[in-house]
């Protein structure tokens, strides 16, 4: 049976990173998937991770089952204080439920799956571009995705007046995906005024919001970037909102994130998080402990979370660090083009504006691993690694 299958093409991210591993010129250099480095490279654990690990594995009397599959009491409420802030007033009103799930990714998934249980004929609109594993999520689901327009390659913006003309023709039941922050690929989000124009669009035509926030704390501070949410929440009509801890915790591999939903009253939520309880059931039963159990650790204990939150910072200010080295250096190394719009881009990603062409050039000739729609991991580049990606950049535009 297997033999007359045809080979399923290479996933558009971690396909890349296969293909890293396997070239043996020296110097090579991966800038694709969203993986932070520090400066030598490596993507080490935090050190509020291994303190957090270290008294969990002292503390540690069973291997039992996270219960309720939904995830402990403590880790979803440590989940939507991050989300919201302490004390919020959808939290003290108990309308907010929150599932623990592998990864921003399960998230998404179990909300997908949710989405066709209670909306089968719903579909999600989806921002151009987006992540290239959002589609194929909600295809897995068997929901419908649509685009909306996002990004302005030609002025390198965001596309703020036809993306809410657009969202002002999304009906009512359907479901728009919003990335809370450093939106993927393009780096571009938008700001407070227009997160609140967004929003009062979002209660007008009475579609949901459904965030994949991947990034909180990678673009201007934890709870800046939780600002998205607030004009949504503010208007209690439902929100979802599928988080991770891969990129702000370092957790990658140990795959944690959550999918909280925000209801109009505590009844609709605990009907609704009986629904996420089946759904986890009949998808892996229960989620794995170590990862929730390092955030519940770290977020409940005042000097892990400020040891936390500086190692959060410091990411971020590498980050935007390198995105201004970047452009300097194709300054210096003779590129015409103006680049410095990538310093007004947030997070892990510089939406380069190279093209295909380029991108292939770059792998060939000198090993340079990017996304094949010019997306540049900027967490990935160091001190050491600018130079040959500055000339190999100058090199394949000229
Ligand atoms: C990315 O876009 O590179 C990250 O979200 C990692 C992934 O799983 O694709």
């Amino acid at each position: 049976m297997f033999e007359a299958l045809e080979m399923a093409p290479p996933d558009p991210i971690l396909g890349i990173t296969e293909a890293f591993k396997k070239d043996p010129k020296p110097g090579k250099i991966n800038l694709s998937i969203g993986v932070y480095c520090d400066e030598n490279g490596k993507t080490p654990v935090f050190n509020s991770v291994k303190k957090a690990e270290q008294r969990i594995l002292a503390d540690e009397k069973t291997k039992n089952y996270v219960s309720p599959n939904s995830g402990t009491v403590e880790y979803c409420a440590a989940v939507q204080g991050l989300l919201f802030g302490a004390g919020h007033e959808a939290i003290a009103s108990k309308r907010c439920a929150t599932a623990h799930t592998p990864g921003g990714t399960g998230a998404l998934r179990v909300a997908a799956d949710f989405i066709k249980f209670l909306k089968p004929d719903a579909k999600v609109w989806l921002s151009e571009p987006t992540w290239p594993n959002h589609p194929s999520i909600f295809a897995a689901s068997g929901i419908p995705t649509a685009a909306y327009p996002y990004y302005d390659a030609e002025g390198k913006k965001l596309n703020f007046g036809p993306l809410l003309d657009a969202l002002k023709k999304v009906p009512a039941g359907d479901f728009v995906l919003l990335h809370g922050c450093c939106h993927n690929p393009t780096g571009m989000d938008p700001t407070v005024d227009e997160w609140n124009a967004i929003a009062e669009v979002a209660k007008a035509q009475g579609w949901v919001p459904l965030f994949d926030f991947a990034y909180q704390g990678l673009a201007d501070g934890l709870a800046e970037d939780a600002r998205c949410l607030t004009p949504f929440v503010a208007s209690g009509r439902e929100v979802y909102v599928c988080s991770s801890f891969s990129k702000n915790f370092g957790l990658y591999n140990e795959r944690v994130g959550a999918l909280t939903l925000v209801a109009d009253s505590e009844t609709s939520a605990q009907k609704a998080l009986s629904h996420l309880k089946r759904i986890i059931r009949t998808n892996y039963s229960n989620p794995p402990a170590h990862g929730s159990n390092i955030v519940t650790t770290i977020l409940n204990d005042p000097a892990l979370r400020a040891e936390w939150e500086s190692e959060v910072k410091g990411m971020r200010d590498r980050i935007a660090g390198m995105r201004q080295v970047f452009v300097d250096t194709l300054k210096a190394k003779g590129v015409k083009q103006d680049f410095s719009f990538l310093t007004k881009q947030k997070g892990m990603f510089s939406f380069s504006g190279l093209t295909k062409a380029h991108v292939d050039a770059l792998k060939e000739k000198y090993g340079i691993y990017i996304v094949g729609s010019g997306r540049i991991n900027v967490a990935g580049m160091t001190p050491s690694n600018m130079d040959a990606l500055g000339s190999a950049i100058a090199e394949v535009l000229k």
